[in-house]
């Protein structure tokens, strides 16, 4: 994963680097670092650890003309500060950030070890920079030198690169890892993605795969295949990539609070009073497909669960796939189907792999992200937006709820089923209710600070919406959760339940009622420590949280959102990193 950022020119380049960085946290914690040119040399920091320990090292007084830095989520190397970013060329020319894996450091590695070349770290990077270095001192061309190494590298890679001796000149590169330039007044600049040049700039130029060359304060240059491109400008808006805590703890919780707002907001950007606003050709496409693959990961992956149910009885063939393991076995890829590619940050470099076999193939794409201009969201064939604006905590929480209402919609579109509109609008007051009260699902939390495992159990749609449950607990509150089928306890996970285990239990749907409720009395005889979360219709006097109703079918949204302020407040209880869980990122840009 990790972040980058560089710039060059006329700003406070110290300011723009940590506080970009900072912003760019979510894409990866383990180690910082920083380079920049200042008084005739390249003067490198790193840190192993946060953003914050590198900006206590670095001076406030420095004033580079070009700088690099860089935020790490290890892949290749331990977390430390030898192998945090930027590393340097044996001759210090060449001192390089870079997010991505090269797959064949090892052999490139070893060829330039025979040519004398050392290495100091056990990073893949550190070839990269050696690479280049060789490569100019036989080329004597910068550029030329970026060309061979691209040809040379396999695997993903964006990179920011200072030449220690052009200091007012910023070189990059990219294949498979986003990387996007930003023109400001006096400086041009680089990063993974917009959110740390908003300040500066609403231009931007999104590189393609392949791209190479250089920025500097008021010039840029892109070279693809040793031609050099017209750069296509494109201006954002971006007060959509703009955040904060505005007052609050954490963006966990702010993210979550504001997921009532999302829901309208994205209700009020799919229907207009009367009619659904969604792309006509799309929906008549959608239409006539035969077969639905959803395919996505993590909690766009149980959310593309739920559309599974929502479009099947549309008479479809529909199917769900993890992108990772798709990837392998790309089957379906044909005229009767339809690829819908879920996705919050629209960067998901397993799912950017499925959409570029399905590309290749010709097939049919429709993109649900979160992010405007994310490679995802712009190689589609169609591209729809979810409007929950900036996630920032690493967990997704308003972007579950956002995509679950999302597919309501859409299927409610197919259908001309107005009527599903007022019951999204019904989820929205709902939650308002159930954020009022989170105060009780804080005292759950308090109890259940001292266990370690915990099962979600449900049936249906609750059974969906237990996935989600589950792995908020694990991501933030570091519990082992798993969810289960209430029909599938009695095949294997019983045998688990001890006194005082964590069962938490999701029921919603009046058909699937009474069958829950006894899976739930078989766990309470074991002495489960059972916390039921339900709906109004279907509660029981004993349940340990009573959520207003809502139609079972966009039940998941209620209780995800109870569910997530339930790992919320136990992550609180327990003094965790709630926003920067660790080993987790928010952008997972690597395979
Ligand atoms: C990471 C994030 C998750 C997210 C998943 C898929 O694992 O930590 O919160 O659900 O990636 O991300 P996407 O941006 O494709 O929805």
């Amino acid at each position: 994963m990790c972040g980058i950022v560089g710039g060059v020119g006329n700003i406070n380049l110290r300011e723009y680097l940590l506080t970009g960085l900072k912003k760019l946290e979510y894409r990866g914690y383990d180690s910082a670092g920083i380079a920049y040119y200042e008084s005739s040399e390249v003067i490198v920091q790193k840190v192993s650890g946060r953003v914050s320990s590198l900006e206590a090292v670095v001076s406030e007084n420095i004033a580079p003309t070009v700088g690099i830095a860089h935020t790490r989520w290890a892949t290749h190397g331990q977390p430390n500060a030898l192998n945090a970013h930027p590393h340097q060329s044996n001759q210090k020319l060449f001192t390089i950030v870079h997010n991505g894996v090269i797959e064949n450091f090892r052999p490139l590695r070893q060829q330039l070890t025979v040519r004398g070349y050392q290495f100091h770290t056990e990073t893949d990077t550190e070839v990269i920079a050696n690479l280049l270095e060789r490569l100019f001192l036989r080329s004597g061309s910068v550029i030329e030198a970026l060309a061979q190494t691209m040809e040379a590298l396999e695997g993903s890679f964006a990179c920011a690169i200072i030449f220690a001796q052009e200091p007012n000149r910023l070189y990059f590169m990219k294949k498979a890892s986003p990387l996007l330039l930003g023109v400001a007044k006096g400086a041009g600049l680089l990063a993974s993605d917009p959110v740390p040049m908003v300040d500066y700039t609403s231009r931007f130029v999104d590189l393609e795969d392949g791209d190479y060359g250089y920025i500097e304060a008021d010039d840029l240059k892109i070279y693809h295949d040793r031609v050099l491109v017209k750069p296509v400008f494109a201006t954002r808006n971006v007060d959509l990539f703009k955040s904060d805590l505005e007052g609050y703890p954490h963006y966990m919780i702010k993210e979550i609070e504001e997921i009532p707002s999302v829901v309208k907001r994205l209700v009020d950007n799919y229907y207009d009073g009367s009619e659904f606003l969604f792309n006509r050709n799309m929906i008549k496409a959608l239409r006539s497909a035969k077969k639905i693959h959803f395919l996505a990961c993590g909690t766009s992956y149980y959310a593309s669960k739920m559309g599974a149910k929502y479009f099947r009885p549309l008479g479809k063939s529909v199917l769900v796939s993890i992108a990772s393991e798709w990837a392998y076995d790309p089957y379906d890829v044909s005229d009767d189907t339809i690829f819908i590619l879920m996705s919050q940050s629209g960067e998901t470099a397993d799912l950017i792999r499925c959409q570029k076999i399905i590309n290749a193939s010709g097939g049919i794409t429709i993109a649900a992200t979160n992010t405007k201009g994310s490679t995802i969201e712009r190689k589609a064939t169609y591209s729809l937006l979810l409007y929950a604006g900036l996630e920032v905590a690493v967990a997704s929480t308003k972007s579950y709820v956002a995509q679950v209402c999302f597919l309501a919609l859409l299927c409610a579109a197919l259908k001309n089923e107005n009527a599903v509109v007022a019951e999204i609008d019904r989820v929205a007051e709902a939650l308002h209710e159930v954020i009022s009260r989170k105060e009780e699902i804080h005292d759950l939390a308090k109890q259940v600070t001292k266990n370690k495992d915990a099962f979600f159990v449900g049936r249906g749609y609750d059974f969906l919406a237990s996935m989600e449950g589950a792995l908020k607990l694990k991501e933030v509150a570091y519990l082992h959760a798993e969810a289960y089928p209430g029909g599938e306890l009695k095949h294997g996970p019983i045998a688990l339940i001890e006194p005082g285990t964590l069962v938490v239990g999701l029921v919603s749907d009046p058909e699937v009622a009474s069958s829950i409720r006894n899976n739930f009395e078989e766990l309470r005889a074991r002495k489960a420590k059972l916390l039921i979360f339900s709906l109004h219709k279907v509660s029981s006097p004993e349940d340990a949280f009573i959520a207003p109703d809502v139609k079972p079918y966009l039940a998941p949204n209620v209780l995800v959102v109870v569910a997530q302020l339930f790992a919320y407040y136990v992550a609180l209880e327990k003094g965790l990193p709630i926003d920067k869980p660790r080993n987790l990122a928010k952008s997972v840009t690597v395979e």
